[in-house]
């Protein structure tokens, strides 16, 4: 199902971001310090003491929002109470779970590390501090990292961000950390997979985007003045690009990990779902859907890479003319079989430039371009895969935002919604007609 924001949400984030802010923050991406590759919390090798070591009273567990601190101290309140990550250990224990854990023959689902790795802060027992209960789900320290070296000092006013991070605190606030972070449990890595073995015992197909899913998630801090003094901070639009090229380097990573499986079929989870699964009295096949591929061909899912298009017509629109020529080699090697280590290089390095040159120049002035970009590219009917509508839908729904044009196009962004409305019956041509209906 299509999630959708609710466009006052996001717009009351908007506006609080007054021009002064945004000078900082764009300040804030120059400044020195920011480390990129941290380890995922998951693997950072540090005690994690539990959920109940952040909830104290006079910690992150105030009932309402502290004034004169630094941070709103009521994070644990939020999580608990309104955010679904406080629940994923708990799913693992409905009938749903307990069907597709038989499904796939395992004793149960909340005891299983295929379903821990996700659905909580699954690290090793001897990283488990006494605190430490897996039933929290996916707890603080599951985003931000173990907190052994860094519980004790982190509220001193003494303490600075930096230092925060040199203990161990995941650096969250940064836009390519964050990415894969979150994409380590909604898209997966090479060690945790909700592989097309997982979706065929029943459970639900992941979706994801980083500005979206980020307001998605019940906000647990305020990006106020203390916050961009020290933390990474950028609009909505760059949010969105970093998604779109984090998510396509890390279905590199996973194609390079897990395609092939060694039988008969490759690793199904990484093509496109409904160019097997959709109705056969509706044919959906495009000649000219970016792939090179005859008809009756399995696509990957290259929804981030198609996004990546129509970031790179407005950022740099001789890499996104490479990054394409590079994917329809990319798709031809998977269809026929051939070595993938080189055109995975190659992608990956014009991915990186495209989101070099992007934090380097896009302004949020920018968005009714991208927002020109992708309405073209529908159109042109570029988005024959769900998947990619998808993507392209969440991005326009920003965007419209960001340039301030939703109340204007609001009954236009209904029909968008409506043409996304059933996976299993997407058609192409109504998404490209409804495209053609937006006028600037
Ligand atoms: C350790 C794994 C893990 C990490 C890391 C993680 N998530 Fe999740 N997330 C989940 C799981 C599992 C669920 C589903 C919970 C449930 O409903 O049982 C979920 C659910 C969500 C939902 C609710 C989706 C819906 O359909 O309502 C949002 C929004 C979300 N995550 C955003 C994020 C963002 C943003 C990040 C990164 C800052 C992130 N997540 C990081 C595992 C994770
Ligand atoms: C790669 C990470 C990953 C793995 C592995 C994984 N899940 Fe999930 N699961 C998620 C995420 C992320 C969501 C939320 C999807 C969304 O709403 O966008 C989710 C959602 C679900 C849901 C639907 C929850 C709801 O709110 O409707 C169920 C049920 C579920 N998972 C069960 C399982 C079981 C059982 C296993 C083990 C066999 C498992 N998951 C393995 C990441 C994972
Ligand atoms: C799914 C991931 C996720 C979970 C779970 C999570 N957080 Fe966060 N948290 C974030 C993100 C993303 C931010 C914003 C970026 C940043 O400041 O690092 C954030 C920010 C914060 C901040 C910074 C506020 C500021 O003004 O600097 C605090 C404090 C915080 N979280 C505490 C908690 C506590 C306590 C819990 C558990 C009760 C928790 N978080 C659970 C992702 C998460
Ligand atoms: C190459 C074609 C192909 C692709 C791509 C593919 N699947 Fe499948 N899927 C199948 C086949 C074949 C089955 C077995 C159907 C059966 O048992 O009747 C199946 C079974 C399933 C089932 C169980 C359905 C049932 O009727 O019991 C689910 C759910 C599922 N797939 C989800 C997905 C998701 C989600 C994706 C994308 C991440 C995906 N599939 C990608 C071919 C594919």
């Amino acid at each position: 199902m299509m999630r959708r924001t609710d466009g006052t949400s996001s717009t009351k984030r908007l506006s609080t971001r007054t021009s002064g802010l945004l000078l900082l923050a764009g300040m804030a991406l120059l400044l020195p310090g920011f480390a990129f590759g941290a380890a995922l919390p998951q693997t950072d090798g540090q005690q994690h003491l539990g959920v109940a070591s952040c909830a104290s009273g006079v910690c992150h567990g105030s009932v309402k929002p502290r004034t004169g601190s630094d941070v709103l101290q009521n994070e644990y309140v939020t999580w608990s109470q309104r955010d679904r990550h406080r629940v994923a250990y708990q799913t693992l224990l409905t009938r749903e779970s307990q069907q597709i854990a038989s499904n796939l023959g395992l004793a149960n689902a909340h005891e299983a590390d295929v379903c821990l790795d996700c659905h909580a802060d699954n690290v090793p027992a001897e990283q488990r501090g006494a605190k430490f209960v897996i039933s929290d789900g996916v707890g603080c320290e599951a985003c931000h990292g173990g907190s052994e070296n860094y519980i004790a000092t982190h509220a001193d006013s003494a303490t600075n961000h930096q230092q925060n991070l040199d203990a161990g605190l995941f650096p969250s606030d940064v836009a390519v950390e964050r990415a894969s972070l979150c994409l380590s449990c909604h898209l997966g890595t090479a060690a945790k997979m909700a592989s097309h073995d997982i979706m065929g015992a029943g459970h639900p197909r992941l979706a994801f985007e980083l500005d979206t899913f980020g307001i998605l998630q019940p906000a647990h801090y305020a990006v106020d003045a203390d916050y961009l003094a020290d933390k990474w901070h950028s609009h909505s639009l760059t949010v969105w690009i970093i998604g779109q090229t984090r998510s396509a380097a890390a279905t590199l990573d996973l194609i390079d990990a897990r395609l092939d499986k060694g039988g008969l079929f490759p690793e199904l989870a990484l093509f496109d779902c409904q160019a097997c699964h959709h109705a056969m009295s509706e044919p959906r096949w495009q000649a000219d859907n970016g792939t090179g591929l005859p008809a009756g061909s399995v696509r990957l899912n290259d929804a981030n890479f198609v996004m990546l298009f129509a970031i790179g017509q407005v950022v740099a629109p001789e890499l996104a003319a490479t990054l394409r020529e590079q994917m329809l080699g990319l798709h031809q090697a998977v269809a026929r079989r051939q070595p993938l280590a080189a055109p995975i290089a190659a992608i990956d390095n014009s991915i990186q430039q495209i989101e070099d040159r992007a934090l380097a120049t896009v302004t949020p002035q920018q968005a009714a371009q991208f927002l020109q970009a992708l309405v073209n590219a529908g159109a042109d009917g570029q988005f024959g895969d769900y998947v990619a509508a998808e993507q392209a839908v969440m991005a326009i729904d920003m965007l419209l935002n960001v340039a301030d044009l939703r109340s204007q196009h609001g009954d236009w962004l209904d029909l968008v919604y409506t043409t996304v409305g059933d996976e299993d019956y997407y058609d192409p041509a109504q998404l490209a007609r409804a495209m053609l209906e937006f006028g600037l």
